[in-house]
C-alpha cells in the first residue's frame, strides 16, 4: 500500500506478489457475458482474459493500451474505424476548418521565430485522416505564403490505412509534394526543424487508476469475474509509483478519491520532443495543471469511453470498440518535456489561443462575404463558439515549449488574452 511517502510507493515486487496474493477473486474461469462480448472486439476479449488468468490482475494502464493499441484489434489500429463525424467524437478540426486555419498563424510565426528557415517540417501526431492537416496548409498559404512554401508535412499516427487514405486524399487536391507519413511504431522520427503538433492525442495515452484508502493509495487493478473484467484493488504498480509519489506531493486525496496518473503519456511526449531538433512543440487537449486536475470536484477518476457520441464512464463496455481517454496532466507533459530539454513557452486555454489569434477576424470578415448565406454564416459562427465554449472545447488546454528557439516574448497565441473579438 501506498502513503505519502517516497518508500511506500516503492514496493519490491515480492511485497506486491505478496499483496495481490492476499486480494481474492481477481480470476474466475467463467466465460465471457455473451450480452458484452456482442458489442465488444471478441479475439480482443479473449487476449485480455487469458492475460489476466497467466499474469494475475492486470494494470487499467496495460487493459487500455490494448484496447486502443493492441496491433490486430486495437479501437486506433483497426482498419474499419469510422473517422470524424461518423465516428465516436467530434474534435475541434472537424467542427470547423477555422481551428485549423487560425491555428496555422501561430505556425507561421513559429517559422519566422526560428529566422524563416528554408526547410520547415509540421510534424502532426493523431493526425488521423489528415484534416487538420489540410486547414493547416491552407491557413498557412494565406497567413504566409512564404512559410507555406517552405514547408512539408508529416502526418503520424498509429493507424496505416488512415494515413494512406489521408495521403491519397492529400494527392487529390494537389498537396501530394507536401505531405508524408510517418507510422508511430514506437521507432524513433527524424529530427526536424519546426513545429511538433497533437491535437486530442494524449489523453489517449494509457493511465494507471488509483483509490485513495485509509490505508494509503490503491492501485485500481482489472480482473475478470462472473464473464467479464472488474475493478481489483491492488498494490501500487512498479510503472506508477514514482509518477503517483510526484502527484501525491502536491494533492491531498481523501478516503474515496479516485484518480489516475498516466507515466505513458509524458513518455510519449519526451519520444515526441527528441524529433525536435529546433522549433516549438504544441500540444493540445482536454486536462489541466495538476493542482487543477486533481481538484476535489475531479476526483470520481476521469476515465471515460466514447462510443457513437455518447460518453460513459463504463471503461469496460464495448472493448475495442469504444475510444477510451483521461484528462491530460499538463503539468507533468511539461516535466516531461524539460527532461527531455525543451523549455516551456507558453500554456493557454484553446479559447485564448484562438482569440489571440484572431479566430474573431474570421467572422468579422465572413459578415462581409456577400456568396455566404445567412444560414453558412450562422453554422460556422456556432461551430466557432463551440471552439471557445469555456464549458466545452474552450477549456482545453495548450501547451508550447521549445527547443533552441525563442520563448520571449510570448508567442501571439500565448500573449494574455485581450477578448474574443
Ligand atoms: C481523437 S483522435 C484526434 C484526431 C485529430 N488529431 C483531430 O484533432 O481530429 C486521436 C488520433 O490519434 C491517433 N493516435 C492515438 N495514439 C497515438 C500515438 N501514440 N501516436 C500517434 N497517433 C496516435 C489515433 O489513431 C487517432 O487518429
Amino acid at each position: 500500500m501506498v502513503r505519502s511517502s517516497s518508500r511506500a510507493c516503492g514496493a519490491t515486487r515480492d511485497e506486491r506478489d505478496n499483496r495481490l496474493n492476499e486480494t481474492t477473486n481477481w480470476f474466475d474461469d467463467t466465460a465471457p457475458d455473451p450480452d458484452r462480448l456482442a458489442e465488444s472486439v471478441a479475439p480482443l476479449v479473449e487476449r485480455l482474459r487469458e492475460r489476466i488468468a497467466e499474469a494475475g490482475p492486470i494494470t487499467f494502464a496495460e487493459f487500455m493500451g490494448t484496447a486502443l493499441y493492441d496491433g490486430e484489434h486495437g479501437y486506433y489500429r483497426r482498419h474499419e474505424r469510422r473517422p470524424g463525424r461518423g465516428g465516436d467524437f467530434l474534435t475541434a478540426p472537424e467542427a470547423t476548418p477555422l481551428f485549423g486555419i487560425t491555428l496555422a498563424r501561430q505556425i507561421a510565426e513559429c517559422w519566422e521565430r526560428l529566422g524563416s528557415p528554408e526547410r520547415f517540417t509540421i510534424r502532426e501526431y493523431g493526425a488521423g485522416i489528415g484534416g487538420l492537416a489540410y486547414d493547416i496548409l491552407a491557413g498557412l498559404s494565406d497567413a504566409s505564403p512564404e512559410a507555406f512554401a517552405a514547408s512539408d508535412y508529416r502526418l503520424v499516427d498509429v493507424n496505416d490505412a488512415q494515413l494512406a487514405g489521408a495521403l491519397d486524399a492529400m494527392a487529390e487536391v494537389g498537396l501530394g509534394a507536401k505531405v508524408s507519413a510517418e507510422l508511430a511504431d514506437g521507432q524513433p522520427l527524424e529530427p526536424i526543424t519546426g513545429v511538433v503538433l497533437a491535437n486530442e492525442v494524449a489523453d489517449a495515452i494509457p493511465a494507471h487508476r488509483f483509490i485513495q484508502t485509509e490505508d494509503g493509495v490503491r492501485e485500481m487493478l482489472v480482473g475478470w469475474r462472473d464473464g467479464w473484467f472488474v475493478d481489483v484493488e491492488g498494490s501500487v504498480s512498479e510503472a506508477a509509483a514514482a509518477p503517483l509519489q510526484a502527484v501525491l506531493e502536491e494533492v491531498a486525496f481523501s478516503p474515496g478519491d479516485r484518480f489516475e496518473v498516466s507515466p505513458q503519456a509524458g513518455a510519449w511526449f519526451a519520444e515526441a520532443a527528441k524529433g525536435l531538433e529546433r522549433g516549438y512543440a504544441l500540444i493540445i487537449d482536454y486536462g489541466y495543471p495538476v493542482a487543477e486536475l486533481y481538484a476535489p470536484s475531479r476526483r470520481a477518476g476521469l476515465i471515460r469511453g466514447y462510443f457513437e457520441h455518447t460518453v460513459t464512464d463504463e471503461p469496460y463496455r464495448r472493448v475495442g470498440s469504444q475510444d477510451l481517454t483521461t484528462h491530460v496532466d499538463f503539468t507533468a507533459l511539461e516535466r516531461a518535456g524539460m527532461t527531455a530539454g525543451l523549455t516551456l513557452a507558453g500554456l493557454t486555454t484553446q479559447a485564448d489561443l484562438l482569440a489571440a489569434l484572431g479566430l474573431g477576424e474570421f467572422l468579422v470578415a465572413m459578415q462581409r462575404d456577400s456568396e455566404m448565406t445567412l444560414e453558412q454564416y450562422l453554422a460556422t459562427q456556432a461551430a466557432v463558439l463551440r471552439l471557445i465554449d469555456p464549458g466545452g472545447l474552450g477549456r482545453f488546454r495548450v501547451l508550447a515549449m521549445a527547443r533552441n528557439a525563442p520563448v520571449e516574448p510570448p508567442l501571439r497565441g500565448f500573449e494574455p488574452p485581450k477578448g474574443i473579438f
